[in-house]
C-alpha cells in the first residue's frame, strides 16, 4: 500500500451519489490526508491525479455482517479443530480479500475469544491490512440455542462465549463483552440453519431477554443486530428495539409493519444459499443443516422482495465465512434479482449502512468532509450490476490498497 500524500486527485468516467441517486459525470476527487476536500463535474484532472479510465467511483462498500475469523472450509465438526487464536490469524487474511474485493467497511457478527476485537486492532494500528471493523465478540444466545456450541456431548462441557440466560444473565454478557472491547452487541433471536439441533423458524431469546440486552446496549450508547429467520422471533426483535434483524427469513406483513414504524433495518444474506446448496456438502456442512437451507433459501427471497416492495430499510448483508470471503459482492446481482434497483442495492452497501453504524458522517458517500473510502468499478454498475464483482480500485483512509484499473 502507498501511504497517504498530502494531496491526491482522483479522476473517472462518472461517480455515483448514493445520497442524491445522481450520476456525476468526469468527476474530480480532491483528498488531503484521509479525508475528501471537495467533488467537482467535468473537471480536467490535474498534472498527477490518478485517472482511472472508463471507471465508476463508489463510496467504499460496506458489508453488515460477516465473519472474517471464520472461513468456508470450517463448517461442522471441523470448527472443533480451530482455537481462536488460530481463527485470528485466518482473519488476517480474510481481512486483506475482503478489502480488495472492495469492502472498506464491515460489521463482524460474532467471533469466539474475541478474536474479532483483536483484528480490528491490528488492522488499526496498521500492522495488518483490512476494512475498519465494528465487531460485537461472542454472539449472544440462549443454552443450546444457534450461538451455543452444540456439537459435542455433556462431558465435554463445551459451551459458546455469549451464552446467557434470563435478562440479567444478559445483561451481564452485553457488559462483558463491551468490557472486552466490543463495538456493538449481537443477539440470536431465533434458531440458525449451520447450528446443530436448533430450529430456525423457533424464537430462542425471550422478548424479555431482548429488551434487557437493548436497554443495556442504549445505556453504553451502541447498537444491537439480531439473527433472527423465524417470524415470532423477529418481531420479538424489532418490538425490543434492536437496531438490525438479520437473515429476517419468515417475515409476514404484521413483521414488515413493525420494521417499518420502529425503523428497523434489515440485512438480508440472500446469495449464501446457492453457496450452501452447491458447495455444503463437500465443505463439511451437517446434513441437518442442508436440509435446513432447503426450507430458509428461497423463502428469505420471497421475504426480500416484500420487504424492498414495502420500502423497509435494508443494509447489504452477507455472512461471508459461510461462503468464501471476497465472493460478498456476487449478492448484488441477487438484490436486483429479487426486487432493488442498482442504486437501491449500491445504497444498502454503502450509506444505509453507515447510517445503520451512526458514521454517516465519516462514510457511506463520496462527499466534502468524509473520509476518503472510494472504489472504482470497470462500467457503470447502474447498467450492470454484475460489474460490483470486479471491482479493480480501493482506496481506504485516504490510502491506496489496489490499483488494477486502467490509468492514463
Ligand atoms: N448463519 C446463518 C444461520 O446459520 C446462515 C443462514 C444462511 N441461509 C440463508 N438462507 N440465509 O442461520
Amino acid at each position: 500500500a502507498q501511504t497517504a500524500a498530502a494531496v491526491t486527485y482522483l479522476s473517472a468516467d462518472r461517480l455515483i451519489d448514493v445520497e442524491n441517486g445522481r450520476v456525476i459525470e468526469s468527476p474530480l476527487v480532491t483528498i488531503d490526508g484521509n479525508r475528501i476536500v471537495s467533488v467537482l463535474p467535468d473537471a480536467t484532472p490535474p498534472e498527477g491525479a490518478i485517472r482511472l479510465q472508463g471507471a465508476t467511483l463508489l463510496p467504499g462498500l460496506m458489508d453488515m455482517h460477516v465473519h472474517l475469523t471464520g472461513s468456508a472450509d470450517q463448517h461442522g465438526y471441523r470448527r472443533l479443530a480451530r482455537t481462536a487464536v488460530r481463527s485470528a490469524i485466518t482473519g488476517v487474511k480474510n481481512a486483506r480479500t475482503s478489502l480488495d474485493a472492495g469492502f472498506t467497511t464491515m460489521r463482524n457478527l460474532g467471533a469466539q475469544g474475541y478474536a474479532d476485537v483483536a483484528l480490528r486492532d491490528a488492522i488499526n494500528d496498521g500492522d495488518v491490512p483490512g476494512p475498519r471493523l465494528f465487531v460485537s465478540g461472542p454472539a449472544i444466545g440462549i443454552t443450546g440455542g444457534h450461538c451455543d456450541n452444540n456439537l459435542l456431548t455433556h462431558e465435554f462441557d463445551a459451551k459458546g462465549g455469549g451464552v446467557a440466560d434470563g435478562p440479567w444473565g444478559v445483561r451481564a454478557k452485553v457488559r462483558e463483552n463491551l468490557k472486552f472491547g466490543a463495538d456493538l452487541i449481537k443477539l440470536c433471536a431465533t434458531g440458525g440453519v449451520m447450528s446443530k439441533g436448533t430450529e430456525p423458524g423457533a424464537q430462542q431469546l425471550a422478548l424479555e431477554e431482548m429488551q434487557a440486552a437493548v436497554a443495556e446496549a442504549r445505556n453504553r450508547g451502541v447498537i444491537v443486530a439480531a439473527h433472527a429467520h423465524g417470524t415470532e422471533g423477529i418481531k420479538a426483535a424489532i418490538r425490543a428495539g434492536v437496531n438490525s434483524v438479520e437473515h429476517a427469513s419468515f417475515l409476514d406483513s404484521e413483521a414488515i409493519r413493525l420494521a417499518k414504524k420502529h425503523g428497523t433495518v434489515l440485512s438480508m444474506d440472500i446469495y449464501v444459499t446457492e453457496y450452501i446448496l452447491s458447495e455444503g456438502e463437500k465443505a463439511g456442512i451437517l446434513p441437518e443443516s442442508l436440509e435446513k437451507e432447503r426450507r430458509v433459501g428461497s423463502r428469505q427471497r420471497e421475504s426480500f422482495r416484500e420487504a424492498v416492495d414495502a420500502g423497509v430499510k435494508m443494509v447489504f448483508g452477507s455472512d461471508a465465512a459461510v461462503y468464501p470471503h471476497g465472493e460478498n459482492p456476487r449478492q448484488f446481482s441477487r438484490m436486483v434479482e429479487f426486487g432493488m434497483t442498482p442504486l437501491q442495492a449500491l445504497q444498502a452497501a454503502t450509506i444505509n449502512a453507515a447510517e445503520l453504524l451512526g458514521q454517516q458522517e465519516n462514510l457511506g458517500s463520496i462527499r466534502e468532509g468524509k473520509l476518503a473510502d472510494i472504489v472504482a468499478v470497470p462500467g457503470n454498475p447502474l447498467e450492470d450490476i454484475g460489474v460490483m464483482e470486479k471491482v479493480q480500485f480501493v482506496m481506504k483512509d485516504g490510502t491506496v490498497y489496489k490499483n488494477d484499473a486502467v490509468t492514463f
